[in-house]
């Protein structure tokens, strides 16, 4: 889909659409309309019911007087649904609803004229544009048909946003965050065939074009650095692991901020085998690695002032002669030994090794991991929050507030002392999982923590938000690429916390 932001007059063709205030004022596009064809939009009151919503969305009859092919309204609401993702929601919406009634081109009207809350013409503007190219993005690569029309739904080509102001700044801000969000999800969409360790090795190469340092460890270097927990994981594959660190210096910082992503390409569970039921959602294993790539992608497109690095394990958990097995101990690269009680809980041992690598050689300021970690975050928070865990309340703070803005929720779970108890080990220091169903999510979190070695931490188990299996407001059902806009914004939280950036 082309979007773009365009400074036209109002146009008298084709499909149009103009938005209108919950409370019934109209934009100035909708009043001049209004004028042109005798009260038209006013009237679309009826069609909105006594009580428009937000993000509603309806046709309008088109009278005489107008030469448009289809008159579209688009209702802002107030408070709240104004923040920037309230206003990607309605972006959305229009993009779904053209989506439905198979316009293949339209023009967006500027909601100038309304009450837009705390933003400005351009950054509503850009803010509709981001929430329809977000809403617009589908994983059809592998379709012979794509071009067709699917599920009576067919594509929009073009979308062009009116808008009076400059918005060419903020758009290419915004852009930059979408289209990694978009990529995000690409990953994670990609076929286990497609997407192993090596293979994705060499996508997060192509970083590098953007300016990123991109660093690939390869196994025999993992071998050399004594990284044995991620290697133990992937001992059953026939793709060896990989670690890959990506660094955006777009400013010089004494300690970076530290990312860090579970990228277990497919989790079959290992010897510990998943029943087959549902197992090949464990392609989406490697979401948390996805997440922090994007995140990098959106800092590096955008040239943000900060300098990050992101540390992702990439591996496949197979069950095979080689595999390693319930009862293994092995020596982590921190020095840690643990008991592998359950070759399924192996996403912790990966991030283990990650974290302590940053730890120990990047010096990081703070460390911030996403992990599609356990089921029973799902559990504890379903499918609208994502667990948050973390040892350092600022750095919680700043994570949720990040979370509220870009519509990424978390939800702050405890980490009590008394819950490492739980992951102590018998004849190793740690193991792999807690107490049978208790506190599933706290054991895995509790696990990591030591391997921060008490740098501010904090741990975000996605494993609940990364795959909608219904479409959400932003997107259609399929990959989230949750994570990427939120770690976008959170670090422009954590350097304005630092005293600018
Ligand atoms: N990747 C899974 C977690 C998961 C499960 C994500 C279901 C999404 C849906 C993880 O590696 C795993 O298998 N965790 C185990 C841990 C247990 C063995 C301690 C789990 O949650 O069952
Ligand atoms: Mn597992
Ligand atoms: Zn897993």
């Amino acid at each position: 889909m082309e979007v773009s932001i365009v400074r036209e007059p109002l146009p008298e063709s084709g499909t149009l659409v103009v938005f209108v205030g919950a409370d019934g004022t109209l934009s100035q596009a909708a009043r001049r309309l209004d004028e042109r064809a005798a009260g038209l939009v006013g009237r679309a009151r009826a069609l909105l019911g006594p009580k428009p919503r937000h993000a509603q969305v309806v046709d309008l009859p088109l009278p005489r007087g107008l030469e448009l092919d289809r008159l579209v309204v688009a209702v802002l609401g107030a408070g709240e649904e104004l923040s920037p993702y309230g206003v990607e929601r309605a972006g959305a919406a229009v993009l779904a609803h053209l989506e439905r009634q198979r316009v293949e081109e339209a023009v967006v009207a500027s909601p100038a004229g309304l009450d837009l809350g705390g933003l400005d013409e351009a950054r509503a503007v850009v803010a509709l544009a981001a929430g329809a190219e977000l809403r617009a993005w589908r994983f059809d690569k592998y379709r012979s048909d794509a071009q067709e029309e699917e599920n009576g739904r067919a594509r929009v080509k073009a979308l062009r946003f009116l808008c009076d102001a400059d918005a060419s700044q903020a758009f290419a801000r915004s852009r930059a965050v979408v289209e990694a969000a978009n990529w995000a999800r690409l990953l994670v969409s990609e076929p286990p065939n497609v997407l192993y360790p090596e293979s994705y090795a060499r996508i997060l190469e192509e970083l590098a074009d953007l300016g990123v340092e991109v660093e690939v460890f390869d196994a025999r270097r993992l071998e050399e650095l004594g990284m044995n927990a991620i290697l133990a994981v992937g001992r059953g594959s026939v793709h060896p692991p990989h670690m890959v660190v990506m660094r955006w210096r777009g400013a010089e910082w004494d300690r970076p901020l530290a990312l860090a992503g579970k990228g277990v390409c497919f989790d079959s569970g290992g010897i510990s085998l998943k029943p087959a039921q549902g197992m090949h959602d464990m392609k989406w294993d490697m979401a948390g690695s996805a997440a922090v790539a994007g995140a990098i992608r959106a800092l590096a497109a955008r040239r943000a002032p900060v300098d990050v690095v992101a540390a992702v394990g990439l591996v496949e958990n197979m069950p095979s002669g080689s595999a390693q097995k319930p009862g293994d101990i092995i020596r982590t690269y921190a020095g840690r030994t643990v008991e592998v009680l359950n070759t399924d809980a192996e996403g912790r041992l990966v991030l283990a090794d990650v974290i302590a690598w940053l730890v120990r050689n990047r010096d990081p300021a703070a460390i911030v991991d996403l992990a599609t970690l356990t089921g029973a975050v799902i559990v504890a928070l379903g499918k609208e929050r994502a667990g948050l865990f973390a040892s350092d309340d600022d750095l919680a703070a700043k994570l949720e507030r990040a979370g509220e803005e870009t519509g990424e929720r978390l939800w702050r779970l405890p980490l009590d002392p008394e819950y490492r108890e739980m992951v102590k080990g018998e004849e190793a220091d740690l193991k792999n999982v807690g107490r049978g169903r208790e506190a599933g999510a706290i054991a895995g979190a509790a696990f990591i923590l030591p391997f921060a070695e008490g740098r501010p931490w904090a741990h975000l188990d996605i494993a609940g938000v990364v795959w909608a299996d219904r479409d959400r407001p932003l997107l259609r059902k399929g990959a989230t690429g949750f994570g990427v806009r939120l770690l976008d914004r959170f670090v422009d939280l954590w350097a304005e916390g630092r005293g600018g950036a």
